[in-house]
């Protein structure tokens, strides 16, 4: 119901009026000048003096107002940034803030004299305002190195635009989801951001951090070496490994002791036992094969 009123009303005003309301979108940055076009241009032969034109922000703010061609407006805001083509009434602004982003509307009014003052025109501009991201900048951070892989952390960090921008990042060209990212909170001023990845590499890989804001783009490639870990490093073993490798080294020197103790008479027992005629010494035994080829020739006599 709602929404055939609304279709009724603009069809109505279209027709009534007779002239295009489609809508002008205007693009431009932070500290720029810029021009907002109207939609009538005063022909050679008539003067500023007969009209009356309106250049509004929203429903209800007027950033400059002309009558009789006289500015009949004062907005602390725009004054002393804008100014008006007296030829076409395009809204010149200049510098361009970020509070100049909204939808904004020239309203074109002809005076005739003995007449009522008839609507020549109205004009729709969309104004988007954005402020450039400083060049995004990407640090690696390598946290851990071995020969199959290389971890490391990759930062992205941008700084200063506007609007709220969309942070992306890929690894050889494919999109990658950030592990974390953060954009500063302010709807008004310019924003921060800040995305991290955490990574596993296997191999060298091209990264790319790209932040997009009201159809510009700012991105920044750096290529991700993975460190080749797998030729021993000469640097001296750290203090734990020394300790470690000590310890086995005394633990395989008091084996070695334990074993020249106990195992020659364990080995002797076991080679002078078929010998039982004589009481052996144990230093005879630790030579079992002369024993043995003794005990041969002893059975063979
Ligand atoms: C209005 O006039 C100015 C200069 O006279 C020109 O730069 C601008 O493009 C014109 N705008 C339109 C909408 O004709
Ligand atoms: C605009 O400029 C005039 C003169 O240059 C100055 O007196 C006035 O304070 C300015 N207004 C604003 C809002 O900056
Ligand atoms: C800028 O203005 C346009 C038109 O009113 C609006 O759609 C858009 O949301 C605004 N952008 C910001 C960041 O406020
Ligand atoms: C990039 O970030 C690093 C680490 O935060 C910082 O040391 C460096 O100064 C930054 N470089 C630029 C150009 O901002
Ligand atoms: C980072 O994200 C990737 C994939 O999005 C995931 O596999 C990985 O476990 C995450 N790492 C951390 C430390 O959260
Ligand atoms: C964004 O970073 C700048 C410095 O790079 C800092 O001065 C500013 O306060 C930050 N803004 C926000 C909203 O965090």
């Amino acid at each position: 119901m709602r929404w055939w009123l609304g279709l009724g009303l603009f069809v109505l005003l279209y027709l009534s009026l007779g002239y295009a309301l489609e809508t002008k979108v205007i693009r431009s940055k932070m500290g720029e000048k810029v021009g907002l076009p109207c939609c009538h241009e005063i022909p050679s032969f008539e003067s500023l003096q007969n009209y009356r034109i309106y250049w509004q922000k929203g429903t209800t703010e007027v950033v400059l107002a002309y009558a009789k061609g006289k500015k009949i407006s004062n907005n602390e805001r725009y004054d002393n940034r804008t100014e008006m083509d007296t030829r076409n009434f395009t809204l010149w602004i200049s510098p361009v803030e970020i509070l100049d982003n909204g939808s904004y509307r020239c309203v074109v009014q002809e005076l005739k004299p003995l007449q009522n003052s008839y609507v020549v025109c109205v004009k729709h501009v969309t104004f988007f305002v954005a402020a450039d991201f400083s060049k995004p900048n990407v640090t690696a951070e390598e946290f851990a190195n071995s020969c199959e892989s290389t971890e490391m952390m990759v930062t992205c960090s941008s700084h200063g635009g506007f609007p709220k921008p969309k942070v992306s990042g890929a690894l050889n060209s494919k999109p990658v989801v950030w592990n974390a990212s953060h954009v500063s909170e302010s709807s008004l001023s310019l924003y921060n951001v800040t995305a991290q990845l955490w990574l596993s590499m296997t191999e060298d890989i091209s990264f790319t951090c790209s932040i997009e804001y009201n159809g510009f783009i700012q991105s920044t490639t750096l290529l991700l070496r993975k460190t080749n870990d797998c030729v021993v490093p000469a640097v001296p073993p750290p203090h734990n490994v020394i300790i470690a490798s000590s310890i086995i080294i005394i633990m395989f020197l008091l084996a070695l002791i334990l074993a020249a103790r106990y195992l020659p008479r364990h080995v002797g027992s076991h080679c002078c036992k078929p010998q039982d005629s004589v009481e052996e010494d144990v230093k005879e035994c630790t030579k079992p094969p002369t024993s043995s080829k003794m005990t041969s020739e002893t059975s063979s006599v």
